[in-house]
């Protein structure tokens, strides 16, 4: 899977909507091994057991191109440090549980919820938030597209849905109908947003977009 708490694979087919499917014991230990396959993944984020508190800990997090030195408790969430230590709220806490993408971040190229891992495990990899997505001012393609389309109601999903969009696109420039609903597939959005959410990504992969036959 490509995911530690839950990225998505457009080509196997592997979605967060699967996993989120196994909610509760079974997907709180199916984060902590992702977690711990993607610590595997990048030795350099190993840690000499008992080095580390159990006392607060100090880490460095590379935010958006940005070092961001933390003392941090070591059951600190990465999405804690983002909200409340470095101040980037545009990663929402809603759910907390994995369930609701609304805390999506890229971590090293990977997809992840923010919520279901630790700030100090996060130490050493490269994070892009929603606030890093746009580039000297100028907003990312299918930010815009989202505006464009009205990809979005009250709001409050739409930071994970920018960032898990942006993060497929990098990875699939010119994705499926099928591809986007399964990269996008464990981000909820209660407003029901979805299909400008398509439209949007589609348009900013140069596709045609989709006709709502309730609105057309
Ligand atoms: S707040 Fe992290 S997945 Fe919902
Ligand atoms: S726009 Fe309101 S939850 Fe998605």
């Amino acid at each position: 899977m490509p995911s530690p708490s839950d990225s998505i694979d457009p080509a196997n087919g592997v979605s967060r909507r699967s996993f989120m499917q196994t909610l509760g014991a079974s997907a709180a230990a199916a984060s902590i091994t992702s977690s711990a396959q993607a610590l595997e993944q990048r030795p350099s984020l190993k840690r000499e057991p008992g080095v580390e508190g159990p006392g607060p800990i100090d880490i460095v997090l590379d935010v958006n191109g940005q070092p961001r030195r933390l003392r941090v408790e070591p059951s600190t969430t990465l999405l804690e440090a983002l909200r409340l230590q470095i101040g980037l709220t545009g990663t929402k806490e809603i759910c907390d549980r994995g369930s609701c993408g609304g805390c999506c971040v890229i971590l090293d190229g990977k997809l992840v919820n923010a919520c279901m891992m630790f700030a100090a495990d996060a130490a050493g990899a490269k994070l892009t938030t929603v606030e890093g997505l746009a580039s000297g001012g100028a907003l990312q393609p299918v930010q815009e597209a989202f505006i464009r389309h009205d990809a979005l109601q009250c709001g409050y999903c739409t930071p994970g849905f920018l960032v898990a969009s942006a993060w497929l696109l990098k990875e699939t420039p010119k994705p499926s109908l099928d591809q986007i609903k399964k990269a996008l597939s464990g981000n909820i959005c209660r407003c029901g947003t979805y299909t400008n959410v398509f439209n949007a990504v589609l348009e900013a992969s140069g596709q045609p977009v989709l006709i709502d036959p309730i609105l057309s």
